[in-house]
């Protein structure tokens, strides 16, 4: 009788936090942290280490401290339901940059060899002159990441950075370099530099992001327009180091990719499909703590690719598919 009554308690306390858990990513809206907390991760980048996946960006909640900058770092299993596990950067200028210092797209790379949690990330002065990367370092996904140094990636001006792991776990950086183009780098084995140039793709475009589909690579940029949202295009290539394809339209360009920047494509490798999702930020310059996510499966594939109209969705982590969903 009572191991009957424990069995009941237990599944109404399963089906009770189940009905808590997200079903359903809703582009453009407020996301809900595990804490119901708009999620402050703009710019970011997503790692999944064994089962979880961590979300790192800018950490923009109003009222923080002026001085310092912050990036936050949120986990889940399913890349719908994220739980904040803390600012793990909560930096003063490291690097004597002045007033209204930029920290910005940080970037996390685990580094299987050396155990370390790699950050990179956009550090600039107020005009954006510096043009450099970051690197800060954490033994822990969740830990405070230790600032180390600044360069400028093989001396090449940095601003936008995006990050880049192929299936065979080699880590790439993706930078802009305003005079010349989109450029692609490889890691060195630590992390702790850039190996060499894979490429220059002559474009100028920002929020690089790339995936690698079906044997195909496909890089995604935006326009250079500031925080105001433009026609973000793509490529292809079979080879990181091209030749790359002219670039092409993701969206319809009158929709400014629905008001969306990329910052990164998630590639969820399920037991019965891949998607690959596009994340972009939806950037609200003058409350950027409420700039919004746009998070959508791309259509893609045999060199095509294309962001469909955003519309809420649901992933199953399980098998990699995923459905249109009228509401939760
Ligand atoms: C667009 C970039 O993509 C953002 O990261 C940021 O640098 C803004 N420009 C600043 O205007």
């Amino acid at each position: 009788m009572k191991n009957q009554f424990l069995a009941v308690l237990l599944s109404a306390f399963c089906l009770l936090s189940q009905a808590q858990q997200r079903q359903v990513i809703k582009p453009g809206e407020v996301w809900p942290d595990a804490d119901g907390k708009h999620i402050q991760a703009h710019g970011g980048g997503i790692i999944k280490v064994k089962n979880t996946y961590y979300w790192y960006g800018e950490e923009r909640t109003r009222g923080l401290d002026t001085n310092k900058r912050y990036v936050s770092c949120y986990s889940s299993k399913d890349l719908t339901n994220w739980k904040f596990r803390g600012d793990v950067v909560q930096m003063e200028d490291p690097d004597n940059l002045g007033p209204k210092w930029i920290l910005e797209r940080p970037k996390v790379f685990y580094n299987e060899k050396t155990k370390k949690y790699v950050m990179y990330f956009h550090l600039d002065n107020r005009t954006y002159k510096v043009a450099k990367v970051g690197i800060a370092v954490s033994d822990k996904a969740d830990g405070q990441f230790k600032y180390v140094k600044s360069f400028r990636p093989l001396d090449h001006e940095s601003r936008d950075i995006g990050q880049f792991i192929d299936d065979d776990g080699t880590a790439y950086l993706v930078f802009e370099d305003r005079p010349f183009g989109f450029r692609i780098a490889k890691l060195a084995d630590d992390y702790m530099s850039i190996e060499k140039e894979m490429c220059l793709i002559p474009a100028h475009m920002e929020g690089g992001a790339i995936v690698h589909y079906k044997g195909l690579y496909y890089a995604i940029g935006s326009g250079l327009t500031g925080w105001r949202a433009n026609p973000n295009k793509f490529a292809t290539a079979t080879s990181l180091s091209g030749p790359w394809s002219a670039f092409r339209d993701i969206a319809p360009p009158e929709t400014n990719t629905y008001g969306a920047q990329s910052t990164m494509i998630i590639k969820v490798v399920g037991k019965k499909s891949t998607t690959a999702i596009f994340m972009g930020d939806i950037w609200r310059p003058a409350a950027q703590w409420d700039s919004r996510y746009l998070w959508m499966p791309l259509e893609i594939g045999d060199g095509n690719l294309k962001l469909p109209e955003p519309k809420p969705w649901q992933l199953n982590i399980k098998t990699g598919e995923w459905n249109y969903i009228s509401a939760d």
